[in-house]
């Protein structure tokens, strides 16, 4: 077989799996701090949150830090916030070699169950105005875009702020 070939039968044993609901969605521990930060810097540059971001997410009682599972292999991660009665997203990734695979719809489906339960009704969340990927995967997500916040990241790049009706 040839090297792409195998690829491909890799990645569509891969879908499978998670079609198959052999991925698991669960709370973040601590034990899972290293696959995240990794997750974390191979998805966001200038961006990527640190260690200590993370636990900071952990400890707080009104965020919802999540991660997903495939086979025992961390794939993704997302951290969600309450505050004044709506949800916000901080952040969420999908290792690469990971991603289009229904990881993040899965996480977000998961968070969008909690805060339901939570009676809240809200959700929202800033994405670069440059990520084209991220804004088609959140208003395929059911998120519809709001305002647009000019010099919101570090290096002066605008945000476009979403919300979703629950
Ligand atoms: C955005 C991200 C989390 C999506 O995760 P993913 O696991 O690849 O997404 P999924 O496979 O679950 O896709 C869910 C749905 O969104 C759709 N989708 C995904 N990316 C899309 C895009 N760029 N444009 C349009 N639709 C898209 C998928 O087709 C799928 O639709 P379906 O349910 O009809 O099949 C992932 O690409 C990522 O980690 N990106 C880098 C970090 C990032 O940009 N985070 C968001 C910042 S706010």
């Amino acid at each position: 077989m040839r090297p792409h070939n195998a690829l491909k039968d890799v990645k569509s044993l891969f879908k499978m799996i998670v079609e198959n609901q052999k991925m698991k969605v669960r709370k973040f521990s601590p034990a899972d701090l290293k696959h995240i930060v990794e997750i974390e810097r191979s998805s966001f540059a200038i961006d990527a949150f640190s260690k200590f971001t993370f636990m900071n997410f952990y400890y707080k009682r009104k965020c919802l830090f999540i991660i997903a599972e495939v086979l025992g292999v961390i794939s993704g991660y997302m951290t969600t916030c309450i505050a004044n009665e709506k949800g916000h997203v901080v952040s969420i990734a999908v290792s690469p070699s990971h991603r289009c695979k229904g990881i993040g719809k899965a996480l977000v489906n998961y968070t969008l169950d909690h805060l339901k339960k939570s009676s809240i009704k809200i959700l929202e969340l800033e994405v670069r105005t440059t990520n084209l990927k991220g804004i088609g995967f959140w208003k395929k997500m059911g998120f519809y875009p709001l305002n647009i916040i000019s010099h919101y990241y570090h290096d002066g790049t605008a945000a476009l702020k979403m919300r979703k009706l629950l």
